[in-house]
């Protein structure tokens, strides 16, 4: 019995890590959010702040959220928010899509992209 329920309890403790970690990391991103865009991006209410809302972010065409008056840059730029955009985007938006209203951030270290990423995927719509 022993012998059977031990590689099913390790399965398990395995997967309680990863979602342990996952939570962490989704945490770290909400504080990091915190600091770096949620004055200007609201997550809760069903409206822009004086930035788009952020909600559903991840996968969503970029210039899509209705009623936000957004640049021709990011109206006009026909991509969609993947991981990869937004990671591009989060450590230069300027670089990567010029001529928006954002303000510059440069969030070059990976990890915290990572963790911000983690909380914007939890966003959903
Ligand atoms: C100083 C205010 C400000 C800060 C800080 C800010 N943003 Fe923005 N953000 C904007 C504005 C304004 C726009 C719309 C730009 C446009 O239309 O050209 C925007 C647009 C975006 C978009 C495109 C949304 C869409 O609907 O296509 C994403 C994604 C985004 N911001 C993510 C972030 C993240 C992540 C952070 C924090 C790391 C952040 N922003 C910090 C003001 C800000």
């Amino acid at each position: 019995m022993i012998r059977i329920l031990l590689p099913a309890f390790a399965l398990l403790a395995t997967a309680a890590a990863a979602d342990t970690f996952e939570q962490v990391k989704i945490d770290a991103g909400a504080a990091l959010f915190e600091t770096a865009c949620k004055r200007c991006h609201s997550v809760e209410a069903d409206r822009a702040s004086y930035g788009p809302l952020l909600t559903g972010i991840v996968g969503r065409p970029a210039g899509s959220f209705e009623g936000y008056g957004y640049s021709d840059a990011l109206a006009g730029s026909g991509i969609v928010w993947t991981p990869a955009a937004l990671r591009a985007w989060m450590e230069d938006n300027d670089g990567f899509m010029p001529g928006t209203k954002m303000r510059h951030v440069g969030i070059e270290d990976r990890t915290v992209q990572d963790f911000i990423l983690a909380y914007l995927a939890t966003l959903a719509e």
